[in-house]
Protein backbone atom coordinates (compact mmCIF):
# COMPACT_ATOMS: atom_id res chain seq x y z
CA UNK A 1 0.00 0.00 0.00
CA UNK A 2 1.53 2.89 -0.92
CA UNK A 3 1.05 6.76 1.02
CA UNK A 4 -1.32 8.29 -1.03
CA UNK A 5 -3.51 5.07 -0.54
CA UNK A 6 -3.04 5.19 3.38
CA UNK A 7 -3.71 9.22 3.14
CA UNK A 8 -6.53 8.93 1.18
CA UNK A 9 -8.07 6.16 3.50
CA UNK A 10 -7.67 8.27 6.28
CA UNK A 11 -9.45 11.11 4.47
CA UNK A 12 -12.29 8.94 3.64
CA UNK A 13 -12.69 7.59 6.85
CA UNK A 14 -12.73 11.15 8.80
CA UNK A 15 -14.63 12.85 6.01
CA UNK A 16 -17.37 9.80 6.23
CA UNK A 17 -17.64 10.39 10.17
CA UNK A 18 -17.85 13.86 9.79
CA UNK A 19 -19.97 15.53 7.68
CA UNK A 20 -19.19 19.28 8.55
CA UNK A 21 -15.44 18.32 6.56
CA UNK A 22 -17.49 17.37 3.89
CA UNK A 23 -19.10 20.13 3.54
CA UNK A 24 -16.41 22.73 4.19
CA UNK A 25 -14.15 20.95 1.71
CA UNK A 26 -17.16 20.39 -1.15
CA UNK A 27 -17.46 24.29 -0.40
CA UNK A 28 -14.20 25.08 -0.91
CA UNK A 29 -14.15 23.41 -4.56
CA UNK A 30 -16.80 24.33 -5.71
CA UNK A 31 -15.62 28.49 -5.21
CA UNK A 32 -12.82 27.28 -7.52
CA UNK A 33 -10.05 26.12 -4.20
CA UNK A 34 -7.65 23.21 -5.00
CA UNK A 35 -7.65 21.74 -1.20
CA UNK A 36 -3.77 20.65 0.19
CA UNK A 37 -3.74 19.40 3.75
CA UNK A 38 -0.98 21.02 6.08
CA UNK A 39 -1.26 18.44 8.34
CA UNK A 40 -3.25 15.78 9.82
CA UNK A 41 -3.36 15.19 13.63
CA UNK A 42 -3.83 11.58 15.61
CA UNK A 43 -4.25 10.96 19.86
CA UNK A 44 -2.91 8.16 21.56
CA UNK A 45 -1.41 7.22 25.11
CA UNK A 46 1.73 6.49 25.91
CA UNK A 47 1.88 3.11 26.08
CA UNK A 48 4.88 1.95 24.20
CA UNK A 49 2.91 -0.88 22.00
CA UNK A 50 0.79 2.08 20.72
CA UNK A 51 2.58 5.46 21.24
CA UNK A 52 3.45 8.65 19.30
CA UNK A 53 6.59 6.33 18.30
CA UNK A 54 4.70 3.23 17.31
CA UNK A 55 2.25 5.03 15.70
CA UNK A 56 4.89 7.16 13.77
CA UNK A 57 6.89 4.50 12.74
CA UNK A 58 3.53 3.59 10.94
CA UNK A 59 4.25 6.84 9.06
CA UNK A 60 7.86 6.35 8.75
CA UNK A 61 7.79 3.45 6.66
CA UNK A 62 6.24 5.25 4.08
CA UNK A 63 9.21 7.93 4.17
CA UNK A 64 8.14 10.44 6.57
CA UNK A 65 10.68 11.53 9.52
CA UNK A 66 10.57 12.71 13.01
CA UNK A 67 10.99 15.95 13.03
CA UNK A 68 10.17 18.55 16.84
CA UNK A 69 8.39 17.37 20.03
CA UNK A 70 5.95 19.41 21.82
CA UNK A 71 4.99 19.73 25.47
CA UNK A 72 2.04 20.49 26.99
CA UNK A 73 2.04 19.93 30.67
CA UNK A 74 -1.69 21.49 31.39
CA UNK A 75 -3.09 18.76 29.61
CA UNK A 76 -0.33 16.32 30.01
CA UNK A 77 0.47 15.52 26.46
CA UNK A 78 3.58 15.31 24.57
CA UNK A 79 3.10 15.81 20.83
CA UNK A 80 5.93 15.42 17.66
CA UNK A 81 5.40 16.17 14.30
CA UNK A 82 6.68 14.24 11.19
CA UNK A 83 7.68 15.95 7.43
CA UNK A 84 7.12 13.90 4.37
CA UNK A 85 10.10 13.88 1.85
CA UNK A 86 8.07 15.05 -0.43
CA UNK A 87 6.90 18.50 0.47
CA UNK A 88 3.49 18.50 -0.73
CA UNK A 89 2.51 15.51 1.48
CA UNK A 90 0.51 16.76 4.67
CA UNK A 91 2.38 16.80 7.74
CA UNK A 92 1.55 14.08 10.73
CA UNK A 93 0.96 15.26 14.16
CA UNK A 94 0.53 12.74 17.01
CA UNK A 95 -0.05 13.24 20.91
CA UNK A 96 -0.34 11.07 23.45
CA UNK A 97 -1.58 11.37 26.97
CA UNK A 98 0.50 10.56 29.56
CA UNK A 99 -1.44 8.70 31.88
CA UNK A 100 0.57 7.78 35.14
CA UNK A 101 -0.05 11.64 35.17
CA UNK A 102 -3.76 10.86 36.16
CA UNK A 103 -5.55 9.12 38.93
CA UNK A 104 -5.38 5.59 39.15
CA UNK A 105 -8.85 4.98 37.89
CA UNK A 106 -8.56 6.70 34.75
CA UNK A 107 -4.94 5.17 33.94
CA UNK A 108 -7.15 1.66 34.49
CA UNK A 109 -10.22 2.56 32.34
CA UNK A 110 -7.77 3.70 29.31
CA UNK A 111 -5.12 0.82 29.53
CA UNK A 112 -8.16 -1.73 29.74
CA UNK A 113 -9.77 -0.04 26.31
CA UNK A 114 -6.44 -0.07 24.86
CA UNK A 115 -5.14 -3.53 25.84
CA UNK A 116 -7.75 -4.92 23.38
CA UNK A 117 -6.10 -3.30 20.85
CA UNK A 118 -4.13 -6.05 19.00
CA UNK A 119 -0.49 -4.75 18.28
CA UNK A 120 1.49 -6.64 15.69
CA UNK A 121 4.85 -5.50 15.35
CA UNK A 122 4.88 -3.56 13.12
CA UNK A 123 1.37 -2.09 13.35
CA UNK A 124 -0.78 -2.32 10.01
CA UNK A 125 -1.64 1.12 8.45
CA UNK A 126 -4.57 0.82 9.12
CA UNK A 127 -4.56 0.73 12.91
CA UNK A 128 -4.53 4.53 12.43
CA UNK A 129 -8.22 4.54 11.14
CA UNK A 130 -9.15 1.29 13.45
CA UNK A 131 -11.40 3.30 15.63
CA UNK A 132 -12.46 1.98 19.18
CA UNK A 133 -11.56 -1.44 19.92
CA UNK A 134 -13.38 -2.18 22.68
CA UNK A 135 -16.85 -3.17 22.96
CA UNK A 136 -19.89 -1.10 25.25
CA UNK A 137 -19.39 2.31 26.74
CA UNK A 138 -21.00 4.03 29.34
CA UNK A 139 -21.74 7.99 29.75
CA UNK A 140 -21.29 8.01 33.27
CA UNK A 141 -17.22 6.83 32.72
CA UNK A 142 -17.17 9.05 29.99
CA UNK A 143 -18.26 12.09 31.68
CA UNK A 144 -16.02 11.13 34.86
CA UNK A 145 -13.05 10.72 32.34
CA UNK A 146 -13.94 14.07 30.79
CA UNK A 147 -13.87 15.38 34.32
CA UNK A 148 -9.98 14.95 34.59
CA UNK A 149 -9.03 15.28 30.87
CA UNK A 150 -11.56 15.91 28.07
CA UNK A 151 -8.56 14.05 25.55
CA UNK A 152 -9.01 10.97 27.78
CA UNK A 153 -12.80 10.86 27.60
CA UNK A 154 -12.55 10.93 23.53
CA UNK A 155 -9.92 8.74 23.21
CA UNK A 156 -12.50 6.33 25.46
CA UNK A 157 -15.29 7.21 22.67
CA UNK A 158 -13.16 6.84 19.39
CA UNK A 159 -9.94 5.06 19.66
CA UNK A 160 -7.60 5.67 17.38
CA UNK A 161 -8.52 7.51 14.11
CA UNK A 162 -7.50 11.17 12.40
CA UNK A 163 -8.44 13.84 15.03
CA UNK A 164 -8.48 16.35 12.50
CA UNK A 165 -7.42 17.21 8.97
CA UNK A 166 -5.92 20.89 8.20
CA UNK A 167 -6.35 23.00 5.20
CA UNK A 168 -3.50 24.72 3.78
CA UNK A 169 -4.38 28.35 3.87
CA UNK A 170 -1.29 29.02 2.01
CA UNK A 171 -2.62 27.14 -0.91
CA UNK A 172 -5.82 28.73 -1.22
CA UNK A 173 -6.17 31.24 -4.61
CA UNK A 174 -9.27 33.24 -2.89
CA UNK A 175 -9.45 33.01 0.80
CA UNK A 176 -5.62 34.43 1.13
CA UNK A 177 -5.63 35.22 4.68
CA UNK A 178 -7.20 33.28 7.82
CA UNK A 179 -9.56 35.85 8.88
CA UNK A 180 -11.08 35.75 5.02
CA UNK A 181 -11.56 32.30 5.52
CA UNK A 182 -12.96 32.31 8.76
CA UNK A 183 -15.80 34.84 7.51
CA UNK A 184 -16.14 32.78 4.72
CA UNK A 185 -16.92 29.71 6.73
CA UNK A 186 -19.16 31.78 9.90
CA UNK A 187 -21.58 33.42 6.80
CA UNK A 188 -22.22 29.44 5.54
CA UNK A 189 -23.26 29.02 9.71
CA UNK A 190 -19.72 26.95 10.73
CA UNK A 191 -19.33 27.10 14.34
CA UNK A 192 -15.58 27.88 14.68
CA UNK A 193 -13.73 27.28 18.07
CA UNK A 194 -12.77 30.84 20.23
CA UNK A 195 -11.17 29.39 22.80
CA UNK A 196 -7.61 31.34 22.98
CA UNK A 197 -9.31 33.98 20.44
CA UNK A 198 -10.84 32.79 16.34
CA UNK A 199 -7.23 32.93 15.53
CA UNK A 200 -4.54 31.27 17.65
CA UNK A 201 -1.19 32.63 16.83
CA UNK A 202 -0.18 35.52 14.61
CA UNK A 203 1.99 36.03 11.58
CA UNK A 204 5.30 37.10 14.19
CA UNK A 205 5.01 33.81 15.51
CA UNK A 206 4.83 32.35 11.91
CA UNK A 207 1.61 30.55 12.20
CA UNK A 208 -2.02 31.17 12.64
CA UNK A 209 -4.12 28.71 12.87
CA UNK A 210 -8.37 28.50 13.29
CA UNK A 211 -10.60 25.53 13.54
CA UNK A 212 -14.21 24.65 13.78
CA UNK A 213 -16.14 23.67 16.66
CA UNK A 214 -15.80 19.58 16.97
CA UNK A 215 -19.08 18.07 15.10
CA UNK A 216 -21.25 16.15 17.36
CA UNK A 217 -21.59 12.63 16.69
CA UNK A 218 -24.62 10.62 18.07
CA UNK A 219 -22.99 7.59 20.19
CA UNK A 220 -24.60 4.68 21.68
CA UNK A 221 -23.53 4.30 25.13
CA UNK A 222 -24.65 1.69 28.05
CA UNK A 223 -27.11 4.20 29.05
CA UNK A 224 -28.69 5.61 25.82
CA UNK A 225 -27.84 7.95 22.90
CA UNK A 226 -25.96 11.07 23.63
CA UNK A 227 -24.35 13.18 20.71
CA UNK A 228 -20.51 13.68 21.52
CA UNK A 229 -17.92 16.44 20.37
CA UNK A 230 -16.10 14.12 17.77
CA UNK A 231 -13.48 15.38 14.72
CA UNK A 232 -13.07 19.29 13.90
CA UNK A 233 -11.51 20.68 10.90
CA UNK A 234 -8.84 23.28 10.97
CA UNK A 235 -7.31 25.60 8.97
CA UNK A 236 -3.53 26.86 8.90
CA UNK A 237 -1.75 29.89 6.88
CA UNK A 238 2.22 29.63 7.52
CA UNK A 239 4.64 32.43 7.02
CA UNK A 240 8.39 33.00 6.28
CA UNK A 241 11.12 32.38 9.11
CA UNK A 242 14.84 32.98 7.92
CA UNK A 243 13.71 32.99 4.58
CA UNK A 244 11.57 29.76 4.54
CA UNK A 245 8.04 28.63 5.45
CA UNK A 246 7.57 28.03 8.95
CA UNK A 247 6.41 23.89 9.36
CA UNK A 248 6.54 23.64 12.82
CA UNK A 249 3.93 23.82 15.33
CA UNK A 250 3.06 26.61 18.49
CA UNK A 251 2.08 24.90 21.99
CA UNK A 252 0.45 27.43 23.37
CA UNK A 253 -1.76 27.42 20.12
CA UNK A 254 -2.16 23.84 20.12
CA UNK A 255 -3.05 23.59 23.75
CA UNK A 256 -6.03 25.85 22.66
CA UNK A 257 -7.16 23.89 19.78
CA UNK A 258 -6.88 20.71 21.51
CA UNK A 259 -9.87 22.32 23.25
CA UNK A 260 -12.22 22.35 20.09
CA UNK A 261 -13.48 18.53 21.01
CA UNK A 262 -14.69 19.97 24.41
CA UNK A 263 -17.83 19.16 25.93
CA UNK A 264 -19.80 22.85 25.82
NI1 LIG B 1 -3.77 20.69 14.14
Amino acid sequence: MNDIHLLEQLWQFYSQSNPQARQIHQLLEDNGETIINDHIAFRTINDERLNLHALGKVFQSIGYHPIETYTFPQKKLTAMHFEHENSKQPKIFISQLHLEAFSKRLQNILQACFNQIKTDNPLPQRILYSGRHWGDISYKTYCELAEESEYAAWLYCFGLCPNHFTISVNHLKQYTSLEALNDFLMDHDFELNLAGGLIKGSPSQCLEQSSTLAYKVKLNFIEGTYAIPYCYYEFAKRYKKDGTLFQGFISQSADKIFQSTDRQ
